[in-house]
């Protein structure tokens, strides 16, 4: 089977200077998300077309999908046209970019009884209460589809059916083929509609889906918003019900490509996107947001920002940390209060509890790097390395100007400025020497000065 989907619309509706299946939900494009639900389906080969600024549209697709141009977009039957060298023999499915609440369950439900049937074509439908704005199914009294009619086009009569076009549509490829040849645009739009093609076939089946959630359109920011809200509830309803505990759902986002194990918590306002992965009996949140990560199980996140990081079994993190990309945790490590990290990786048990910058730096087992340690990894045209060895212990308030190299077991007095590399086992004091004059302050006052 072969995948194609209509990708090459303005989405006037959206007023909006990108094209409609740009648009983001859960932080992934419209078109990306159709695009990864028809991939579960293992095509052979996955298609899209494009038109309205596909030089755009183009940036955001991975390179195993191929390509075709509607350069005028005088339809949906005359896209797919537009995409003829595509269709071969094979079945093939038809998809619309702009519907990206469909499932795999759903689809594979339509490619069987497609299969099961040997149709030359299988239409998805669902009833809809309000059927306003799609094309409406007329079936025979055997009811077998006869035709599809746009909302435009309909009769009175016609406009109470509340069976519609979902607009996804798996055919035999030469009987596509062949359907396409007789579409003409004499209609209210004039447009090629590839909804005229199951008329010129003789045995078109249809399979009716009961959630009609899943196919609704997008057209404007309104229904980007109701997608949204229907896509965070799906989600978390199934977390739920795999073992996960929302405290909130209200407040929660979590996109549906994100895994997380049985036992864990998420508190609330909360935000977890792109592709991580959770592990058991963590506790995330209150307020917080991860994208890309991949954390193990017990770990602790409170009030913290984490992106594209690892992190391992019983870290802690937060209140108030940010893990940025490259970040790399490993078992029981903790990071506290305004601790921030980059191109970073913390070997097991060690410790950065206040006010940090960690960056371009490899920390070895149970470090302690106190309070208002500074890596001063830039110095203005390029990034240093910092290494520090296993059993270090970091003063407060030390400034590590990299590139420097401290070996196993050095001690850093607080306040130090450390430019040069320590040997191991070494104390290091890299600051001005204290003066003290005693009664200096008495003497003063009894001068009355
Ligand atoms: C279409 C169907 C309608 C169905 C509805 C379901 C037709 C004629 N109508 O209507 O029966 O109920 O979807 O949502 O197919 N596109 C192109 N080139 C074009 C026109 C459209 O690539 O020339 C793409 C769009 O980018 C979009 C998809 O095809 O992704 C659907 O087009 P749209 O104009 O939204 O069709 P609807 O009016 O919603
Ligand atoms: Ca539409």
């Amino acid at each position: 089977m072969r995948v194609l989907i209509l990708a090459a619309g303005m989405g006037t509706r959206m007023k909006s200077k990108y094209p409609k299946v740009m648009h983001k939900l859960m932080g992934k494009e419209l078109l990306n998300w159709v695009i990864d639900t028809a991939k579960k389906l293992n095509p052979s080969k996955i298609a899209v077309v494009l038109g309205h600024k596909s030089e755009m549209v183009e940036q955001i697709l991975t390179e195993d999908i191929e390509i075709y141009y509607q350069k005028e977009q005088l339809g949906t039957g005359h896209a797919v046209m537009s995409a003829k060298d595509f269709i071969n023999n094979e079945d093939i499915l038809i998809l619309y970019g702009d519907t990206p609440l469909i499932t795999e369950e759903t689809l594979n439900k339509l490619v069987n009884k497609h299969m099961e049937t040997n149709a030359d074509a299988t239409v998805l439908t669902t009833i809809l209460d309000n059927p306003k704005g799609y094309g409406r199914i007329i079936k025979n009294e055997n009811g077998k589809l006869i035709d599809i009619i746009e909302e435009a086009d309909t009769t009175e009569e016609q406009r109470n059916i509340k069976e519609i076009n979902s607009g996804f549509v798996i055919y035999k490829g030469e009987k596509l083929l062949y359907g396409l040849s007789k579409i003409k645009p004499n209609n209210n739009q004039g447009e090629y509609y590839l909804t005229d093609v199951p008329k010129n076939l003789n045995y078109v089946e249809t399979y009716v889906l009961e959630d009609f959630t899943e196919v609704l359109g997008i057209n404007n920011r309104v229904q980007l918003a109701e997608a949204e809200k229907i896509m965070r509830k799906r989600t978390l309803n199934k977390l739920m019900l795999n073992g996960v505990t929302i405290v909130d759902p209200e407040s929660t986002y979590i996109s549906p490509d994100v895994e997380i194990g049985q036992d864990t918590i998420i508190y609330p306002m909360t935000i977890i996107f792109g592709n991580t992965r959770i592990g058991e009996e963590c506790e995330i949140g209150p307020m917080t947001r991860i994208v890309n990560c991949e954390i193990g199980d017990f770990v602790k996140i409170i009030r913290s920002e984490c992106e594209d990081a690892k992190i391992e079994n019983n870290v802690s993190i937060g209140p108030y940390s940010r893990l940025r990309t490259g970040t790399y945790l490993k078992e029981n490590v903790k990071i506290g209060n305004f601790v921030e990290t980059k191109k970073t990786i913390i070997n097991k048990n060690s410790k950065a509890q206040h006010l940090t910058y960690l960056g371009d730096a490899t920390i070895g087992e149970d470090v302690n790097i106190g309070a208002g340690t500074i890596t001063c990894n830039y110095d203005g045209i390029n990034k240093h390395k910092t290494y520090i060895g296993n059993r270090v212990f970091v003063g407060s308030n030390t400034a590590l100007v990299a590139p420097v190299d401290i070996q196993d077991d050095v001690l850093i007095g607080a306040g130090s400025t450390i430019t040069e590399n320590i040997p191991k086992g070494s104390l290091a004091l890299g600051r001005a020497k204290q003066i003290t004059k005693e009664n200096w302050v008495y003497k003063k006052r009894e001068k009355g000065e």
